[in-house]
């Protein structure tokens, strides 16, 4: 294992002190000590590399306040960390002290590096007199080398409202190495406007979101949630969001409905940037400016995988038609992108540059065609990337054209779980198989929803290369390795109540260099 000098040195910094709690030492910056446990909000680690990740999190002895500010003082408060090889801090390899402040609703960002590679590590805050929780971290391999198998989940669509974050705990409960959300981490609303069949069991707290305070306030109340916070103290995460973070179905400066005019849209925009920034673990050159953020990176796993992560809605065109299912000719108009021009010179490059053994996007929104229309006309969402055929077209060909070994879709998005083979031609049934997409459930959004038979979706017969289907909440828990990728969909049968147990409905196989999906296992119905 190649430790660097820097560490040697840490290391033996640390040694002396490594038994010795956090000190407590001068935590706020000026006035009286924090009274209550600000640590409601729990802790959390992202965008791990080979030497680094970074640590997040934020104050709020009130996670409920109106203000979007937590019940915290309006002045800087000093946070101490520490970052351990062991989860009791026998052996502390970092520690430090960062400034959480108001002007970022006292939120702690904390950007490591020169740390080994493919290491296990464990970290936790204090302020005051008061310790969060300990998380759980990792750096990635070594860029040069393949590593071992990743253990890496994704979920998407948590809909406070309308259920219990028992997915979340069971994915914690799996200690997977890594985790990407895939968009929709909150929702907008307020309470009674968005309900499951029987109601919902929980509500939202606060009016629509639509000012920075509302955003905060909302961020706080689902980052209170116990089940969230195992999940983020379990793995670091790499998150994306899709439209519900901002509003329902925006496209860049466009909001949900043009029909009913938001005439502070943009302003609404940054407001939901800066707060999503404040409450994910996310690096500096995600730091918003204005009403831009970015959010689109690469993230390198060794020469095992490439995650490339996509932003699909602050850049796209408008959808060509409106929402919903239409038979659409803008779609097909090269001219349009769902990327925007700069992400997809971006992304194309980077199929170009890679030399990982798995190119995987992770992004927002169904990449597969889905005709709803058993005739000749082609019904598709004109909010996913059948909304933007051409741009799909470019980003296949692309990754064709550069020679991407393994390419692997990953999508939220839909509330079901889904499989698709995808195909250079979805027009041409005998077009061949170049890349597959996993589609993963809801956490909650939809409530409990019902199990069936897979093959039963009437889109499987209309589009032959779909291949599963399932319409429980759940997430999708996967084992990369260098010759294959597994693939096991998670679901809890309910999720109005909580407690739920999880089981495996149905297994998938991607094989080295061999695109297209296998089915390995698939649970008896009932
Ligand atoms: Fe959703």
């Amino acid at each position: 294992m190649p430790i660097s000098r820097r560490t040697l040195i840490v290391g033996g910094v640390a040694a002396g002190a490594a038994a010795a709690a956090l000190p407590g030492t001068a935590a706020s910056a000026s006035g009286g000590p924090l009274r209550t446990d600000p640590f409601t909000l729990g802790v959390a680690s992202g965008d791990p590399d080979h030497d680094g990740f970074v640590l997040w999190t934020r104050l709020a002895p009130r996670p409920l306040a109106e203000d979007g500010l937590g019940g915290m003082p309006d002045r800087p408060v000093a946070v101490q960390w520490e970052l351990a090889a062991d989860e009791r801090f026998r052996h502390v390899v970092r520690r430090g002290v960062a400034l959480a402040r108001p002007q970022a609703a006292h939120s702690v960002h904390v950007e490591l590096n020169g740390l080994p590679p493919g290491r296990e590590f464990f970290y936790r805050f204090k302020a005051d007199r008061h310790v969060s929780p300990v998380g759980r971290t990792r750096t990635a391999p070594a860029p040069w080398t393949l590593g071992g198998a990743l253990a890496m989940a994704f979920v998407s669509c948590s809909q406070y409202e309308h259920g219990y974050f028992t997915a979340y705990r069971r994915l914690a409960e799996e200690e997977p190495d890594l985790v990407l959300h895939l968009g929709d981490y909150q929702y907008e609303y307020t309470k009674d406007t968005y309900n499951i069949p029987g109601g919902n069991p929980r509500d939202h707290e606060g009016p629509e979101t639509e000012t920075l305070a509302n955003y905060r306030q909302r961020h706080a109340q689902y980052k209170a949630d116990a089940d969230l916070q195992a999940a983020h103290a379990a793995a670091p995460w790499l998150v994306v969001w899709d439209d519900h973070e901002v509003d329902n179905n925006w496209a860049d400066e466009v909001p949900e409905n043009p029909d009913v005019p938001q005439p502070h849209f943009l302003a609404r925009r940054a407001a939901a940037f800066q707060a999503y920034w404040e409450n994910m673990p996310l690096r500096r050159t995600s730091i918003p400016r204005g009403i831009d953020m970015r959010l689109y990176r690469r993230i390198q796993w060794g020469r095992l995988a490439t995650f490339h992560m996509l932003d699909t809605r602050q850049y796209r065109d408008d959808q060509g038609c409106g929402d919903g299912y239409k038979d659409c000719p803008a779609a097909y108009d090269p001219a349009r992108s769902i990327t925007g021009p700069e992400q997809e010179a971006w992304l194309l490059d980077g199929f170009r540059r890679s030399s990982a053994r798995w190119d995987i996007l992770g992004q927002q929104v169904f990449f597969a065609q889905r005709d709803n229309n058993a005739g000749p006309a082609t019904v598709t969402s004109q909010d996913s990337w059948d909304g933007y055929a051409a741009s799909r077209d470019r980003i296949t060909r692309g990754w064709l054209a550069a020679g991407v070994r393994n390419p692997v879709v990953l999508t939220g998005d839909v509330h079901a779980h889904w499989a698709s083979d995808l195909k250079l031609d979805y027009a041409d049934p005998t077009s061949r198989t170049v890349g597959s997409e996993l589609v993963c459930s809801s956490i909650t959004s939809g409530g409990n929803g019902a199990d069936s038979d897979p093959a039963t979706h009437p889109f499987l017969a209309i589009n032959p290369h779909l291949r599963f289907y399932n319409n429980q909440r759940g997430y999708v828990s996967t084992k990369i390795r260098a010759d294959r990728l597994d693939a096991d969909f998670k679901v809890v049968p309910q999720v109005t109540t909580p407690g739920a147990p999880v089981y495996t409905r149905a297994s998938y196989t991607i094989e080295d260099r061999v695109p297209g999906l296998h089915q390995t296992y698939l649970r008896p119905l009932g």
